[in-house]
């Protein structure tokens, strides 16, 4: 059982759940031609020491991190990155999402470090060697040191420094890209670094959360308008220098009790702040949180001008939720009975995919590039019947209307799992952390022959 503060009970707006789709056995998807196929890498998380970011000194502290672990020289990305991209080539990749580490290009404050951002500038270039469409993205949950000791996402200057540093990012690597995310999984990083205090800089409180999800709405809007004027080389012709979007994390969330009327309650409310107040507030301009006991937040982040290009989906799993009884506003997250489940224990739930994604499309009416979609499995046993009926659900959507424009398999390597450490497993490739070695994975090949033929046959759903 997972608990979570209900910083997701924020409103009583109700929505979703798109009813579940069936599909005949045997049906031929032909995915779009230009499709894109690929991974997702973070910079923590694969490149190795990280020296001035703020997870660098967290994991230091004793009981941040599963078994001590420290992420070190992490995948070893930072060196090998030619070779990785490589691999992703010669897997028959075509797209490719990384994130920018902050920390190294701003070690100190105001100082850019030319060293680094040509660093990167060599990773699109290899990115561009192997006929992979990079995505960069400009926060993925590091922060440098200096920021983090601010107060991070919670301080009054954070927003200014992120435009500064999307304008320079724009500046310096809009020539070699043009897919940008401004932000990964605004939501679960506020809620574990300033509600529960899991992440750095270790905040905890409701209401402090609550402000920096303004803050990171506003966030994105600022870093919108600065990649959209510093970037404008359009390298793919398509008439666009620039397409921006958010990778955000999307869940299902559904009644742990069906006669329960407070897991109904509670699920709606985790729907909603968990799924949607980020997005209404930056595709509509308004940040409305409204929950007892919590600051009441109406506050105005744009004057309404478009600021989404894409919605990047980064959907994992869904949870039942349970109303707890003696911590209103906290919830339990519950995994049904005997469900399939992953080694970090979340649920299995390939139809969860197709929901979100019709969900996605109804709700914002904007292009969606799946930016994330894995599993941890050390073995690599479940994993290929995971990818298959992911794919599965994502061309039953697609067939169904949503625009889809790419999937993004989180990940290209095993990698640094946040709090987990080194234990999951979550890479095509599988690595072997004493040489360094990469392996295709079963799952790794699998892939390579879905994207070969560029089309996936649909089985039958027997969803509830
Ligand atoms: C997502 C994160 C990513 C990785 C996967 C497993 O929530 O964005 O960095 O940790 O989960």
């Amino acid at each position: 059982m997972i608990r979570i503060t209900l910083l997701t009970a924020l409103t009583t707006v109700t929505l979703m759940v798109a009813s579940a789709a069936t599909a005949s056995a045997g049906e031929l998807f032909q995915f779009p031609d230009g499709f894109l196929w690929g991974t997702a890498t973070a910079a923590h998380q694969t490149e190795g020491d990280n020296k001035n970011s703020d997870w660098w000194e967290w994991e230091k502290q004793p009981g941040n991190i599963a078994n001590g672990d420290r992420s070190g020289g992490a995948s070893d990305h930072y060196r090998r990155y030619a070779e990785d991209l490589k691999l992703a080539r010669q897997m028959g990749h075509n797209a490719y999402r990384f994130s920018i580490e902050w920390a190294r290009i701003e070690p100190e404050e105001g100082r850019f470090d030319e060293a680094q951002i040509n660093h990167y500038r060599s990773v699109l270039e290899s990115c561009h060697e192997n006929g992979l469409t990079p995505m960069v993205t400009l926060f993925h949950f590091t922060l440098p040191q200096w920021l983090s000791d601010q107060g991070g996402w919670s301080s009054k200057n954070i927003v200014a420094r992120f435009e500064r540093f999307a304008r320079f990012a724009g500046e310096r690597l809009g020539d070699k890209v043009d897919l940008w995310c401004t932000l990964n999984e605004p939501v679960v990083y506020l809620g574990a670094a300033h509600a529960v205090g899991l992440f750095p800089p270790g905040q905890k409180g409701m209401g402090r959360a609550a402000n920096v999800m303004a803050r990171m709405a506003k966030g994105h809007v600022a870093a919108f308008r600065a990649l959209r004027e510093a970037d404008t080389v359009d390298i793919d012709g398509d008439g666009k220098a620039t397409l921006i979007g958010v990778a955000k994390h999307l869940r299902v969330f559904q009644p742990a009790r069906r006669n329960n009327p407070l897991d109904h309650v509670a699920a709606r409310f985790s729907a909603f702040s968990f799924n949607r107040a980020f997005m209404i507030a930056i595709t509509g301009g308004k940040l409305l949180l409204n929950v007892p006991g919590l600051p009441h937040l109406n506050e105005r982040i744009h004057a309404g001008e478009p600021t989404l290009d894409y919605v990047g989906v980064n959907y994992y799993s869904r949870d039942l939720v349970k109303f707890n009884v003696k911590t209103p506003g906290l919830v339990d997250r519950l995994v049904p009975e005997g469900a399939p489940v992953t080694d970090m224990g979340w649920e299995i739930y390939p139809e969860g995919f197709y929901r979100v994604l019709m969900e996605t499309w109804k709700s914002y009416k904007l292009p969606i590039i799946v930016t994330e979609n894995g599993m941890a499995d050390a073995r690599d046993l479940q994993r290929p019947g995971f990818l298959q009926s992911h794919l599965e659900a994502m061309a039953r959507a697609m067939r169904d209307g949503v625009p889809v424009k790419g999937y993004l398999h989180w990940s290209l390597l095993d990698n640094f799992e946040w709090l987990e450490g080194f234990a999951p497993r979550f890479g095509l490739l599988k690595i072997d952390y004493r040489t360094q070695s990469r392996k295709k994975t079963g799952t790794a090949r699998l892939y390579s022959s879905i994207i070969g033929s560029n089309s996936i046959e649909i089985g039958s759903t027997d969803e509830e």
